[in-house]
């Protein structure tokens, strides 16, 4: 049993990140593990979650496990877990219930929790005390062994928990099975070291390690041909890539030799403002098959939040680098985060968040209440703002940041865009779903044998969260 241990998770050192090759490995005994099993597993949060879930499924399927999309039906059920904000937490904990009534009726139903959860120590002590018939519990930094984790818990019947509190590794040989045959998430990078003081991901995901090119170009590569449309190069702060490795490489470097791989899309999340260099603009620009497309999380519009943030820019320095990218990228679309309630907004701080939505007129923006998290240096603030005020900032916000996404999805009427039609659309009979070189999301009609294919669709119609169209030839 290793459970984490949040002051470990803290530490930063300078000591070098070891590239392992050969860490997944599974006898012929767990491989059988699986056979005439069912497995289900759910996922919360962001993108690293879901291709996280990409390596689970994966590994369980190397098991003999089989996927069922009803938790009732499965004999392993799997909770990949996100720690981003409290909701998140809430969740969570409502499904465990769930789970233990599945367990009353199913005893043999195995039952865990990965995640960014698993990894904050007291989330671990509180299953610990109150929901120990879990059977299993592992962090991010253990899920090549979840084999021998699983082995563990049903040899001993009990609760297997690890959880590895490191600034961790790069480990090389996780197999994928990925959920999309035209769309793919390639990990570029783990963990953050920025350590904003509001956000939980430096404590659960460890330090920054960058992949080293030569992987991530092979990847790239087998993904070209085997067919794949679109990759999506992932990171908690992208434009930091390669400022961890000795081989002066960044990801502007990176940019270009995956563009050269001839792949159709190549999109990346997420830009942190402090590390957009001007020959990153540059290279977006010069590639045809980058996506002029951004996520720029700014926070707050206002500095002395932003300081408090530990966001290391200003409003002035954020406006600037904002256009300079519209200007350079002509027709280039930017979205944003923003937190609303930190501690010590002020009436004023909040008008001035009020301010550079207005100035810059997002495509969209994610928009949140601050949620305390444990172990981080925001939680010890003093929250000053009332729930009430909390929300009301929130919907005033969300009001202005949906009229401009409505604003700039009219620029769109009866223009024509190519448009990735990735399956079928919830909007009816015969109509795909996909998006723009600009992430809009644009309902087709269509049949489904073009389902995978880039297409050129003019706007006919347009609604603040997606726009309608046709085929044109
Ligand atoms: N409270 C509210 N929002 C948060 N985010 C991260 N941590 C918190 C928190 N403690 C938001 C940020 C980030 C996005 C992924 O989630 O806006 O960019
Ligand atoms: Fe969290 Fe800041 Fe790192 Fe983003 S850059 S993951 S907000 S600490």
């Amino acid at each position: 049993m290793k459970t984490p241990n949040l002051v470990e998770a803290r530490k930063r050192t300078k000591n070098p990140v070891e590239v392992l090759t050969d860490n997944y490995k599974l006898t012929e005994e767990l491989k059988k593990l699986g056979l005439n099993k069912a497995y289900f597993i759910k996922t919360y949060g962001c993108q690293m979650n879901e291709h996280d879930t990409e390596n689970i499924k994966a590994i369980l399927e190397d098991m003999n496990f089989h996927e069922v999309d009803k938790m009732e039906d499965a004999d392993l059920i799997l909770l990949n877990t996100c720690a981003i904000r409290e909701n998140a937490h809430n969740k969570v904990f409502g499904m465990i219930g769930r789970i233990k009534h599945l367990k009353e009726t199913k005893p043999h139903t195995i039952a865990g929790i990965c995640g960014c959860m698993a990894q904050e120590e007291v989330v671990v002590d509180e299953i610990l005390n109150k929901y120990n018939w879990l059977d299993i519990v592992f962090g991010t930094h253990n899920i090549h062994n979840l084999p021998n984790i699983l082995a563990t818990s049903l040899a001993k019947k009990e609760l297997e928990i690890e959880v590895l509190s490191i600034e961790g590794d790069v480990i090389e040989n996780i197999p994928v099975k990925r959920d999309s045959l035209y769309k793919a998430w390639i990990n570029i990078m783990y963990g953050c070291d920025k350590f904003c003081t509001y956000c939980i991901v430096p404590y659960t995901r460890g330090k920054q390690r960058s992949r080293m090119p030569e992987f991530i170009i092979e990847e790239a590569q087998n993904l070209v041909n085997e067919g794949y449309q679109e990759i999506t190069l992932l990171g908690q702060n992208v434009n930091a890539y390669g400022k961890d490795l000795d081989i002066n490489y960044c990801m502007e470097n990176l940019l270009e030799d995956v563009a050269k791989t001839g792949i159709n899309r190549i999109r990346f999340v997420t830009s942190h403002p402090w590390d957009f260099t001007d020959k990153m603009i540059e290279v977006i620009k010069n590639n045809d098959n980058i996506m002029p497309y951004i996520h720029l999380p700014i926070q707050s519009g206002s500095n002395k939040i932003l300081k408090l943030m530990g966001r290391r820019y200003s409003r002035e320095s954020y406006l600037e680098l904002y256009n300079k990218i519209k200007l350079a990228i002509p027709n280039v679309s930017i979205t944003t985060d923003i937190i609303v309630g930190f501690p010590g907004e002020t009436e004023e701080d909040f008008e001035e968040t009020l301010d550079i939505v207005n100035s810059c007129k997002f495509d969209s923006a994610f928009t949140f209440i601050f949620s305390k998290r444990f172990g981080t240096p925001a939680a010890k603030m003093v929250d000053d703002v009332s729930l009430e005020i909390k929300n009301k900032r929130l919907q005033e916000l969300n009001e202005l940041v949906n009229n401009y996404s409505n604003l700039a999805n009219q620029k769109y009427l009866n223009k024509i865009v190519p448009v990735l039609l990735e399956g079928s659309s919830e909007k009816g009979e015969n109509t795909l779903f996909g998006y723009t070189d600009t992430m809009k999301m644009v309902n087709v009609k269509t049949d489904k044998t073009n389902i995978g294919k880039i297409v050129n669709v003019k706007i006919t119609d347009v609604k603040t969260w997606s726009l309608d169209g046709e085929i044109c030839n």
